[in-house]
């Protein structure tokens, strides 16, 4: 596997890009918006974004670059699966925009009831030790199902979702290692707070 500082660097290459693309003009989300276009969303992540079936994500509080990133994604097929694909393919840069500027507007709470040192050391720097991303373009993992992590890192490992820094993270994992990373998030107890 890589070394921790090597994905630092690739990550550091990562957001760069990121601010240049928002220097280009990113457009502005309204939340009040982007709460009644979440009625659509509800059923599966709930209307603050705390998921109501196992498969989806929690998505409340995420950053909103993260969550506009993976809509456009999954509207362009970069990212794809058999319900979010259908969802986002109609969704104008607005409505993104708007969705990520109400679900990242709450506030995810971690409460990380094991040893902090034992979190997976690899994934720590980035994801935390409790789940909560440490920067803007990192999703949190507290409380995400171990399947929907089991699914995601595999997916990554596969090639049928690519990242700049995941892939790398991935390609080198075994099913053991992913399953105790998977667990070990998932074992987090998550609230969202909404704003
Ligand atoms: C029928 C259920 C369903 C509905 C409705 C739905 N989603 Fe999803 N969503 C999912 C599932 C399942 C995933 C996980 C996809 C995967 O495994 O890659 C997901 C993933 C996502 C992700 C990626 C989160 C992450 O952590 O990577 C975002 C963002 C998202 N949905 C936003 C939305 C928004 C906004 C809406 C409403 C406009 C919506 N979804 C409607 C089921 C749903
Ligand atoms: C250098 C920073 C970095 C490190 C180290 C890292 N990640 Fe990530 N991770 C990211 C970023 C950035 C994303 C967002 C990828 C995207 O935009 O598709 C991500 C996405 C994920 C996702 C998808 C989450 C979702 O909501 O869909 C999972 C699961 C994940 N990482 C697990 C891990 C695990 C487990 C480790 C340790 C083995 C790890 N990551 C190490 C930066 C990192």
């Amino acid at each position: 596997m890589r070394s921790v500082d090597s994905l630092f660097v690739l990550a550091l290459g990562a957001s760069v890009c990121a601010g240049g693309f928002s220097a280009q003009g990113q457009t502005v989300g309204d939340p009040a918006a982007g709460k009644a276009l979440a009625g659509q969303c509800r059923t599966c992540h709930g209307l603050d974004g705390f998921a109501k079936i196992p498969i989806a994500p929690h998505i409340g509080g995420e950053p909103a670059a993260y969550i506009s990133a993976q809509l456009t994604a999954f509207r362009g097929g970069t990212r794809t699966h058999e319900m979010m694909t259908v969802v986002a393919k109609t969704l104008t840069d607005q409505q993104i925009a708007d969705l990520a500027a109400w679900y990242s507007g709450h506030k995810a709470i971690a409460d990380l009831a094991s040893n902090p040192d034992d979190a997976p050391e690899l994934c720590s720097g980035c994801h935390g030790a409790d789940g909560i991303g440490l920067a803007e373009d990192v999703p949190n993992l507290a409380g995400e199902t171990s399947i929907y992590i089991d699914t995601q890192l595999k997916a990554f490992r596969l090639g049928k979702r690519t990242h700049e820094v995941m892939s790398v993270v991935a390609a080198e994992m075994t099913d053991d290692e992913i399953r105790a990373a998977a667990d070990w998030y998932a074992a987090i107890k998550l609230t969202i707070e909404s704003q």
